[in-house]
């Protein structure tokens, strides 16, 4: 009822006011800040027990985040009085010791910072998701019990009402680091690679005996002595709904329908690997409506020098790639464009935030990825502008004292915030004697678009209004509106975004996707209300189906996010 009202109140005003009309499309003076924005952000301090390390993070439409790590860790940071299958857990040796008298998944309500404890039963280590269209993550692969198993988690909103469901089917392959991406038709996700596996395969099959497809591209890319450098392999899907895949320094654009590379793509250059264990980051920058959504690029940041996974054995820790690579992938035209980042990064999440820049947090100087291969953690997160000059893109932001080197993981919350957890080098819960203890400090990183000083220009009051028949959605190519105040100062650049949470893992942001949007018209009313008509994505090559954060900003300045559905 509320959000009715408040809608008829804009839509009021802006008929009494309609020659405030305001220009919505987007235009390139930026209000905020001049200066190059070294040193800015802050830091929070929110729990000190996550219970669990943050292997894997992901947040949910319900404004819950759902951590979990490997099931075989040992002692969590949670010890359970009953295992699940009903058998008590003494304080005996051995029941002191098992993995099964411990938590090893939580979700994390974000507004009132608690936990509860969610129940695992076949082994998540190094595993891939993907969220369905309706909401419900869908989790894939593993270890052990759990190499091809399915889980499905449909969030409730933090109540005790939802937990992991097994599913009776099992994939076709192991999926141990391997990368799970959901595709343009509704709720078909691929799920691609693992350690020694060569095939990517569908969930749901299509046909009665679908197993998995082999896939040379992964043969050819492995690195058999220096643990792959392939795993985890960056998948991003193009506007036309072909697959780009990037492994170890290669990467090709993929039709999955036909299984056929359509094209290889130049080699990055520069030597050192980008993907498991060499663990750089990746990230398909914004789309952008502007140009009909019809062009995508994108950018491959850190990873490990040669060797330096067999080094980090030998206890040498070779210190990391500095550079980063950008590549159009439309078009027929490609090469990557190489610049570099203040300093050296592996083991590091690339971030898209609502402002359409780049964050890069967590992770090392030196080493690789795997049990204690990395040294000098990255505390100072860097934050790239994809459309300044080259030179000027990158900034330091103000560093942490808490080291996130392996098994941490990032991710972006609907109030601008980035969660960032976990940090383990070891494969139990090591609190002492270790130069990188396990971690289970949950803190949350500010940027400085968060600030108070930007108050003045921040949107609030975000609501979206979907029309009568839309049954709370947004269908491709259709309209929605948005209503908002700006309270005081109006810039002339209000701009819209919609932003696919990623599932974060081991530093690949899986299904990130930022998206900024038209703006048909912007209608201006009394006391700063505004009334926007926004046109949704034009289809799922561009927008796959499910629950997007929607971001209103003013002058660079982002609202509060809200979720929109798109179908
Ligand atoms: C319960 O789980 C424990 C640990 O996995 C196992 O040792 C025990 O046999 C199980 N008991 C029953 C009744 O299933
Ligand atoms: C969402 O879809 C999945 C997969 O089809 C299904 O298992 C689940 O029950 C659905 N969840 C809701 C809340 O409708
Ligand atoms: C890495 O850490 C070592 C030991 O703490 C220190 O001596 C060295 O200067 C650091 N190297 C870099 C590149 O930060
Ligand atoms: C940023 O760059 C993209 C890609 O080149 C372009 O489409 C977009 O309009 C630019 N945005 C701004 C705000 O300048
Ligand atoms: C607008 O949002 C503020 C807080 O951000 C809230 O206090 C206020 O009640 C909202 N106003 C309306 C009309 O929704
Ligand atoms: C969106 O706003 C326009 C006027 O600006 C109005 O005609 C239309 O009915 C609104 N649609 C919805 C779904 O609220």
């Amino acid at each position: 009822m509320a959000r009715r009202n408040h809608f008829l109140i804009v839509i009021n005003s802006m008929i009494a006011a309609l020659f405030f009309t305001l220009h919505c499309i987007g235009c390139t003076a930026a209000v905020r800040g001049s200066s190059n924005g070294d040193g800015v952000g802050q830091w929070q301090l929110l729990l000190d027990n996550t219970e669990v390390v943050a292997m894997h993070m992901t947040l949910t439409h319900h404004n819950t985040v759902i951590i979990f790590d490997q099931t075989e860790a040992g002692p969590s940071g949670h010890r359970l009085r009953r295992r699940y299958n009903g058998t008590r857990c003494t304080q005996f040796r051995n029941d002191l010791a098992d993995s099964s008298c411990y938590v090893h998944s939580v979700e994390y309500g974000i507004s009132g910072n608690k936990l509860r404890p969610l129940r695992l039963s076949t082994d998540t280590w190094c595993s891939s998701g993907s969220f369905l269209s309706n909401g419900t993550l869908l989790q894939t692969g593993g270890h052990g019990s759990g190499a091809q198993g399915i889980r499905y988690f449909s969030p409730c909103g933090g109540n005790d009402n939802c937990d992991w469901r097994e599913s009776r089917q099992s994939l076709a392959d192991d999926r141990w680091y391997a990368s799970s991406l959901l595709l343009p038709e509704e709720d078909r996700v691929i799920v691609v690679g693992g350690r020694r596996v060569f095939t990517y395969e569908f969930i749901p099959k299509q046909y009665s005996n679908e197993g998995s497809f082999d896939f040379p591209f992964l043969r050819n890319t492995h690195q058999r002595r220096q643990g792959g450098n392939n795993l985890y392999p960056f998948l991003h899907i193009c506007p036309d709904g072909r697959l780009f895949i990037f492994a170890n320094r290669d990467s090709i654009l993929f039709n999955y329908k036909e299984n056929r590379v359509v094209k290889h793509f130049p080699r990055i250059p520069g030597d050192g690997s980008r993907n498991y264990p060499s663990s750089g980051s990746s990230v398909i920058l914004p789309l952008h409506y502007t140009n009909g959504f019809e062009k995508a690029e994108v950018m491959v940041c850190g990873g490990a020098a040669s060797g330096a996974y067999s080094a980090a054995g030998d206890g040498r820790f070779l210190k990391g790639l500095t550079s980063c690579g950008r590549m159009v992938i439309t078009g027929n035209r490609h090469n990557w464009n190489m610049e570099n980042m203040p300093g050296p990064r592996l083991l590091c999440d690339m971030l898209l935030l609502p402002t359409g820049d780049v964050l890069i947090i967590n992770g090392a100087k030196r080493g690789a990825g795997g049990w204690n291969n990395a040294r000098n953690a990255s505390l100072e997160p860097y934050l790239y502008h994809p459309n300044k000059t080259v030179g000027k893109r990158f900034s330091v932001l103000k560093s942490t004292r808490i080291p996130r080197m392996y098994h941490s993981s990032a991710i972006l919350l609907p109030d601008g915030r980035v969660l960032v957890a976990g940090g383990n080098p070891h494969n139990r819960y090591v609190f002492e004697n270790v130069a990188y203890p396990t971690e289970l400090r949950l803190q949350a990183f500010v940027p400085d678009y968060m600030g108070s000083q930007h108050h003045q220009f921040r949107p609030t009051n975000v609501t979206i209004h979907y029309g009568h028949n839309n049954f709370y959605c947004v269908r491709y190519g259709g309209e929605f509106n948005v209503s908002f105040r700006l309270a005081s100062k109006v810039s002339n650049a209000v701009e819209f975004s919609a932003y696919a949470p990623p599932f974060t893992s081991h530093s690949i942001s899986m299904n990130q996707r930022l998206l900024r949007l038209r703006c048909k018209s912007l209608v201006r009313g009394q006391d700063g209300w505004v009334g926007a008509v926004l046109e949704a994505p034009p289809s799922p090559s561009v927008a796959p189906a499910g629950y997007y954060l929607l971001t209103v900003l003013n002058g660079g300045i982002p609202s509060l996010s809200q979720w929109i559905r798109i179908l």
